[in-house]
């Protein structure tokens, strides 16, 4: 499964987030790239320890921390904190896959469960640069607005189309979801949009109560702490 998530910043959030980024210094995107990645990884992006990274990914972790839709589609354990990157006019990342363990500033390993990337630069300021995710049937090739993001599963072969125009700016990270299996996740993520909606319709009925007993202690039966 994968999923858009309009609106993850404001446009004043994109804007603070674009100019701290700009000021900071930029490196080689090769230093983090496994040894699979590295032959086909061809951007810059911002070091682990830069402070402008870490300023923009609070703003990014916190908004998403409000974000209802990512919450209840992501169920998130632990998110990895924010990275940056930069693809100039003829850059690219090549088809990959992300490594399933990352470890977190504090030494903590963390399972990969679902990618995300949120667009930072709008999408008529550069060319090509889609994110593509190859696994499963048709290609599905993502562009999406300044401050949306897209969530998906990390178990997916991906690329970065290339930069034809322009410089397409984003940020990527990884998070641990409470829910491993992706099937379960996903019908967890069906029953409480559904529920949500006939709450609104219903707000008094009582098989909402009954269904979302339901939905609580499926999370109880598959939830992975
Ligand atoms: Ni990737």
């Amino acid at each position: 499964m994968s999923l858009i998530i309009p609106d993850v910043l404001t446009a004043a959030e994109v804007t603070e987030s674009r100019r701290l980024l700009q000021a900071a210094e930029w490196t080689d995107g090769r230093v983090t790239a496994g040894h699979q990645g590295a032959h086909v990884k061809n951007n810059t992006q911002l070091p682990e320890g830069s402070v402008a990274g870490r300023t923009v990914g609070e703003i990014i972790v916190n908004a998403l921390r409000k974000n209802a839709l990512f919450m209840s589609a992501a169920l998130p354990l632990h998110v990895l904190p924010p990275m940056f990157n930069r693809y100039a006019t003829n850059q690219t990342f090549g088809s990959h896959i992300d490594g399933a363990v990352r470890t977190l500033p504090n030494g903590q390993r963390i399972r990969t469960d679902l990618s995300c990337t949120l667009f930072l630069s709008a999408p008529d300021e550069y060319d090509g640069g889609e994110l593509v995710i190859e696994s499963v049937g048709e290609p599905k090739r993502i562009k999406l607005p300044a401050g949306h993001m897209i969530l998906y599963q990390s178990d997916s072969v991906h690329h970065v189309a290339p930069v034809t125009r322009g410089v397409r700016l984003g940020s990527f990270f990884w998070l641990q979801s409470m829910i491993r299996d992706n099937a379960q996740r996903s019908l967890l993520f069906d029953m409480d949009v559904a529920l949500q909606r006939l709450g609104a319709k219903q707000p008094t009925d009582p098989s909402i109560i009954q269904l979302t007993g339901v939905y609580h202690n499926l999370l109880r039966q598959w939830v992975d702490l």
